[in-house]
């Protein structure tokens, strides 16, 4: 088979691909991810056709005069990460809140102050199209610079029917234009903006009845997403709005269980949801439908350390039960401004104690599926995309434990180099 780009003779190559590489991993398999030593993997125009052995690859591959080889030694290949919960189309930042929580001041009283969420609104709604795409843009290069090849995007800092569509389209653009692929998701019911204040039924009304339909007519996203939170949306305003989102064809995610226990996970299961996402107050009866169901749990372990909080999601106990958890970073304004996924790996070891191979596997191929990707993306499987990173590690265990830098030598994305830091 014709190779354009071969990676020989990696440290370690981890394929994530657990037999077929077209499910998610769920419970104690999501420990025992595929290791080969001395790894190849083989691309042809955007897809991966062969991996193994160095010895297995070069055995089949054909180099022509435009092959270029890629010496791993040293090294370890993964598949790029999935972002599978992110906010990364904003403008504008909030780090006088950073120093107010830090204060002690908790995060949903500087929303009640009239900060958070609607600060953002105010900034998203003033900005014209061009600034908020040069900013998401901005965002995404920091993405892949750190391994992120797919990303899920959120609207929700518009709450108008205008702004909410300007930011649709600002995100449709910035996936024409950006290497990374963007995964649209509208969340016009993020919060209740101040022209609405105190009249919640009527904006969720608005969303219902205009949003939903304009973002169906413009196919704009691809999935839903709601803050179902004391004091945001409640479970019967959850219900309602995605009950009317499944009816339009949107696949379904919630914000879910995050501050107060609501039963946001056993919702997430009643309505049929990909994704459950936060979870930190999850209770037993939503681990036990999680596990039972195919919603995927996605734990955003940044939120909870950079809210300063001590409880976070309870990532053992959802894996124990048969769950096929997923992590991802959150990236926002507010509750976190880090967009790196290997701070994220980090983040799930010390605080959601999960192993190593837990956490990678809950950043790749858990997360492709928790964005309707694992098809396509999330391990390095024959026939799937060849989204793939050189890190200038040479284990996997390496990989949370050198924190706080970027791991990252070469970032592969649909069969192209798009990042080198080995020739910068
Ligand atoms: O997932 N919880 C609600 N939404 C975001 C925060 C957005 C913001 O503060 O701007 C989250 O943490
Ligand atoms: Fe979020």
């Amino acid at each position: 088979m014709r190779a354009d780009i071969l990676i020989l003779g990696a440290d370690e190559l981890l394929t994530l691909d657990k037999q077929v590489g077209f499910s998610p991993v769920r419970g104690k398999d999501m420990g025992k991810p595929v290791i080969v030593t001395d790894g190849a993997v083989a691309i042809e125009g955007d897809r991966i056709v062969a991996c193994g052995s160095t010895n297995e690859v070069l055995e089949d591959a054909e180099i022509h005069p435009g092959t270029t080889i890629i010496d791993a030694s040293g090294k370890l290949v993964l598949p790029g990460f999935v972002d599978a919960h992110t906010h990364s189309c904003f403008v504008g930042t909030r780090e006088d809140e950073f120093e107010l929580r830090n204060s002690g001041v908790s995060y949903m009283e500087i929303a009640r102050r009239g900060g958070g969420i609607n600060r953002s609104v105010e900034f998203v709604r003033q900005a014209t199209f061009e600034e908020l795409l040069n900013a998401t843009l901005s965002h995404l290069d920091i993405m892949l610079e750190h391994g992120t090849t797919t990303v899920e995007v959120k609207s929700g800092y518009g709450l108008s029917v205008e702004s909410e569509m300007k930011m649709l389209e600002v995100i449709k653009e910035a996936d024409r234009l950006h290497p990374v692929d963007v995964v649209p998701t509208f969340l016009g019911a993020h919060e209740v903006p101040p022209e609405f204040a105190g009249r919640r039924k009527e904006y969720l009304d608005l969303v219902i009845s205009e949003m939903l339909p304009e973002v169906k007519r413009r196919s704009l996203a691809r999935f839903v997403d709601i803050f179902c939170e004391e004091g945001v949306f409640d479970i019967d305003d959850s219900r309602r709005y995605l009950k009317s989102a499944k009816g339009l064809g949107f696949g379904l995610k919630l914000h879910a269980d995050e501050m107060v226990s609501l039963g946001g996970a056993e919702l997430a299961v009643e309505v049929g949801a990909i994704s459950a996402d936060h979870l930190v107050a999850i209770s037993n009866s939503g681990i036990e439908a999680l596990a039972s169901s195919n919603t995927i749990p996605v734990l955003l372990p940044g939120t909870t350390f950079f809210l300063g909080l001590s409880n976070h999601a309870p990532a053992r106990r959802l894996i124990e039960a048969g769950a096929p958890v997923a992590i991802a970073t959150d990236f926002n304004p507010g509750s976190n401004f880090c967009p790196s996924m290997p701070m994220m790996l980090t983040l799930a070891c010390v605080n959601l104690k999960m192993t190593v191979a837990e956490a990678i596997t809950a950043a790749t191929i858990n997360a492709a599926f928790a964005i309707g990707r694992g098809d396509e993306i999330g391990s390095i499987t024959v026939g799937k995309k060849a989204d793939i990173l050189v890190l200038a590690l040479s284990n996997h265990r390496m990989l949370p434990y050198r924190y706080g830098v970027n791991p990252v030598l070469k970032v592969i994305k649909s069969g192209k180099v798009v990042v080198d830091f080995e020739k910068a």
